[in-house]
């Protein structure tokens, strides 16, 4: 598609919040550091942070003190589990250099396209969001047949999109892939695949299930054409926002859709002055089958297959991979902890209920263990002498016994020759996007056990 350049027509006045230089969330000293709230609620209504809706993402500005409080000089900042860039757009825009891993190629694509956006030519932007609407106005006043196809392989138990927002969406695609920049049109594949779920009959609660399930309405129609312009607007504000913020740089920005325990493939070792990063939690979240629309319709599943491929490389396994196995345990040793023990007393529970007794759920925490093992010793290897990792994580309630993954972590971070700086815990209640919270496992928790994130504040001597 030939885009022509024109002046930029900024569509809405600018709304975006003032965020303070310092947000008040300095750290004074990493002894003294207290972290404001890691939680991704707040980044909802941030530009370049609000695109894309992340379950467990964390919080910009827990980001922004961590980097004002432990690079005091420009360093390369890396994020080992990066979803959609928290930590990448906050380092860039504080003058770093920014790595992130990430394995769903959704989460990827999202982190690629905002640490891309300083770089966007805004004339050919707003040139590309008004061929949208002259396209789609005229498609929407014609009887046009959609080329594009749902993706093949998308089985869902009940209808995805009802007949007339399929075709509102199909006639979108249509547009989409005729983009020829590559830029561009990612951009919109991100636009698109930020807002699909909205208009489907799908939603999240957190996990993705059926809207008549969660006691929502089906959705015949929808103005599909609205919502995707209304968020490349957004985007349009949001980067005009960060191209006027950020100075003119060379920075180095690096997505790596691929697993952080391959980093030996692509870093070298001792090249990271900064890691600021939080892992998947021990409660089962699956983000990969929560993306499957998004990853079906983007094109990069085609089948189960693809899906598993990603599964199999998630941290720390699932439940639902490890429970039927005889016994799972720890690869290594933890000397004076009672990890061992407590994984052995989660084993013996309930084995009446056979695979959904506690020796599925000891499998699963030792393949979880097992993981943060490997991640130690990543962190190990990218860390340059004196840098520091902050690590974001949860802690969990199996069967009713409280697993401190955050004190288990620490120690195994020592173990693999890691300082333990400190621990420090700014929010204790953990609520809502949690699956722990079911009633299957909550339930049975004794009332003195809390959800909570800490902060694992670790440093290479
Ligand atoms: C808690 S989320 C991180 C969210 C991120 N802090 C943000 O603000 O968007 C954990 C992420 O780790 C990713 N992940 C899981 N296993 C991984 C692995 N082995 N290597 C890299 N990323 C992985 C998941 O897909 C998920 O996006």
């Amino acid at each position: 598609m030939a885009i022509a350049t024109k002046t930029v027509k900024r569509p809405t006045q600018l709304r975006l919040p003032i965020i303070p230089e310092n947000s008040g969330e300095s750290v004074l000293n990493e002894k003294d550091a207290v972290f404001t709230d890691p939680n991704f609620s707040s980044n909802k209504t941030l530009p370049i942070h609000r695109w894309v809706p992340w379950i467990a993402g964390f919080s910009s500005g827990f980001v922004k003190s961590a980097l004002n409080g432990y690079l005091k000089k420009k360093g390369t900042v890396l994020d080992t589990f990066c979803g959609v860039g928290t930590t990448i757009v906050e380092a860039t825009l504080g003058g770093h250099n920014a790595i992130g891993f990430e394995i769903n190629p959704y989460a990827a694509l999202a982190s690629r396209v905002k640490a891309n956006a300083y770089h966007l030519d805004l004339n050919e932007f707003a040139s590309a969001i008004e061929d949208f609407r002259r396209f789609y106005k005229k498609m929407a006043t014609s009887n046009y047949e959609p080329q594009s196809a749902p993706p093949q392989g998308f089985k869902t138990r009940a209808l995805f999109y009802n007949p007339l927002v399929l075709h509102k969406v199909l006639t979108v695609q249509d547009f989409v892939l005729s983009i020829e920049d590559d830029n561009l049109r990612d951009l919109f594949r991100l636009a698109f695949a930020s807002t699909m779920v909205s208009y489907s009959n799908y939603s999240y609660e957190p996990s993705l299930g059926r809207r008549v399930s969660a006691g929502r309405e089906e959705i015949h129609d929808f103005p599909v054409a609205k919502a995707i312009t209304d968020k490349l607007f957004d985007m349009m504000e949001d980067i005009t926002w960060m191209q006027e913020k950020m100075e003119r740089n060379n920075l180095e920005v690096q997505i790596i859709n691929d697993s952080f325990f391959n980093c030996s493939n692509h870093l070298s070792p001792d090249s990271i002055d900064l890691v600021i990063t939080s892992p998947p939690y021990l409660n089962n979240y699956h983000y990969n089958r929560n993306t499957r629309p998004q990853l079906y319709w983007l094109g990069y599943a085609h089948s189960p297959d693809d899906l598993k491929k990603i599964e199999n490389m998630n941290f720390g396994k699932f439940w639902q991979t490890v429970r039927d196995l005889d016994r799972l345990d720890l690869s290594f040793a933890l000397p004076n902890t009672d990890i061992g023990e407590r994984l052995q007393t989660l084993r013996t529970l309930n084995n009446e209920k056979g695979t959904y007794g506690g020796n599925g759920w000891a499998n699963y925490a030792a393949a979880y263990f097992n993981d943060c093992h490997r991640f130690a010793e990543g962190i190990h290897y990218v860390l340059k002498c004196g840098g520091t990792a902050l690590v974001v994580i949860g802690n969990s309630i199996l069967q009713g016994v409280m697993i401190p993954t955050d004190e288990y972590f620490g120690k195994i971070a020592e173990s693999v020759g890691l300082e333990l700086v400190k621990i420090d815990i700014p929010r204790a209640t953990r609520v809502g996007n949690s699956i722990i919270q079911s009633d299957v496992r909550v339930g049975k928790a004794k009332l003195h056990h809390q959800l909570y994130e800490a902060v694992v504040v670790l440093r290479k001597s």
